[in-house]
């Protein structure tokens, strides 16, 4: 990670107890946490919590003179590789916005040198009000990375923007923090480019499919499912409504993503038809190309002749094409080609027969499970209408936020077309 000290700051809100998860899940991602809790924040959350969990002494008050002794303020802003504030209360940014220093929390932002990231959470109306959204401007204008926060139910009753993001989300948010580079690493969320993909809906599809043979038997192949979790890990992550269609795999469920299981090619294009529209769609899973003629109701048992049984083939649908020719068809179709040989020449022809705007050509060459297939790294080429690219090796989570990156700019022109229109 880029940054592994960080100074977390706990504001006065309802959402300080998320804090207590985030500070799980920095340690958890190899990261140092040390807590400053507010006079508020305290009412929330107690210093021996976060105490416990970071495994460091908490801090509470300027005037706490053992220590200042130990650790003076100034030294304590930066220590950090970046200060977060987390929950961010509107009348917290509100003295960051204006250099007000009058406890330990807001007397840290004012004396460090290092970047501040700022998690909001507060009630819509707060959230929407002339003066934050000065506030927020004047804190981005200072150099200082406001993530947006979520929209949905609040604690108060109400409905609308101004939910703390979840922990994971902010995690991943610290995470990429001072990346810019895609193919260096995560997509840019700082300042004015953070969760480019706020308020679309990307459909991906993951994972192999399993076609059943028998109640105990079924055709399957090598796919993980890693590639397309991480591309929808990194959806999430740049703040897009995730839909992940998954085939039988062993993951987690990526943060912030709606996540629904299928067996077989029918079932995933089932689900696929279902969760359309969708803005984007980057389908990622390896989709069986047949599936058994018949699947038979009872266990198939040897005969004892020692002859084989017949084992007839139909093919299945292809998932991809039938998007493309929907109706509903997603105005960005990003498909996958996995290929032993001439890579490039196999995967443009793809992307024409099977009407998608982009394949992401990857070679599975090699022995059995010794390919790409299951690993952890891949070597692509983008391959669009205006060309091909070719990228470096990368782990897959690298590959995912370069992709992530790419959809987020075509976004971004599409969006500018049509200002212009
Ligand atoms: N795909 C699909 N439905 C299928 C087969 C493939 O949607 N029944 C999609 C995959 O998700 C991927 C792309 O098509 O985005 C290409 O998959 P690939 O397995 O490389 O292509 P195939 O259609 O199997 O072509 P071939 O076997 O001729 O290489």
């Amino acid at each position: 990670m880029a940054v592994r000290r960080i100074l977390l700051i706990v504001g006065g809100g309802i959402a300080a107890y998320k804090s207590c998860e985030l500070v799980r899940l920095i340690r958890k991602g190899g990261g140092e946490v040390t807590c400053v809790v507010t006079e508020g924040g305290q009412h929330f959350v107690t210093p021996m919590t976060l105490a416990a969990l970071s495994e460091k002494p908490v801090y509470t008050t300027l005037w706490d003179l053992k220590n200042e002794a130990e650790m003076g303020h100034i030294q304590l802003s930066r220590e950090a590789d970046l200060v977060v504030v987390c929950p961010a209360t509107a009348d917290l940014m509100a003295k960051m916005a204006a250099g007000i220093a009058d406890d330990l929390a807001t007397t840290l932002l004012l004396a460090t040198d290092k970047p501040v990231m700022a998690v909001p959470a507060m009630n819509v109306r707060m959230w929407e009000h002339p003066a934050t959204r000065r506030n927020v401007a004047r804190l981005r204008d200072d150099g200082v990375t406001v993530l947006e926060p979520d929209e949905g139910p609040m604690a108060c009753g109400e409905y609308g923007a101004g939910r703390l993001p979840e922990p994971e989300a902010i995690w991943q948010a610290i995470r990429a923090f001072g990346s810019p580079d895609p193919l260096a690493g995560q997509p840019d969320f700082a300042g004015e480019n953070h969760r480019p993909l706020h308020g679309r809906h990307v459909l991906v599809t993951a994972g192999p499919t399993h076609e059943p043979i028998d109640p105990v038997r079924y055709i399957a192949n090598r796919s993980s499912g890693k590639q397309g979790f991480a591309i929808a890990e990194a959806a999430a992550a740049a703040g897009a409504q995730v839909t992940l269609i998954a085939g039988p795999v062993h993951l987690d469920t990526p943060p912030g993503v709606d996540r629904y299981d299928v067996e077989s090619a029918a079932e995933m294009l089932d689900a696929v038809e279902s969760a359309l529209p969708a803005e984007v769609a980057i389908m990622v899973a390896a989709v069986a190309d047949w599936r058994a003629a018949e699947c038979a109701n009872r266990k198939i048992k040897k005969d004892g002749s020692g002859e084989v049984p017949p084992l007839a083939l139909a093919v299945n649908p292809d998932i991809l094409s039938s998007v493309a020719a929907s109706p509903a068809r997603p105005r960005l179709l990003i498909g996958f080609a996995a290929e032993t040989d001439d890579v490039v020449a196999h995967a443009q022809a793809k992307r024409l027969r099977k009407g998608a705007d982009w394949i992401v050509a990857n070679d599975v060459s090699g022995p059995p499970g010794t390919s790409v297939m299951g690993g952890d790294s891949n070597t692509v080429h983008l391959v669009t209408a205006d060309g091909v690219e070719d990228w470096p090796a990368m782990p897959k989570d690298k590959v995912a936020a370069a992709l992530i990156e790419r959809v987020a700019e075509n976004c971004r022109a599409h969006n500018g077309m049509k200002d212009d229109a």
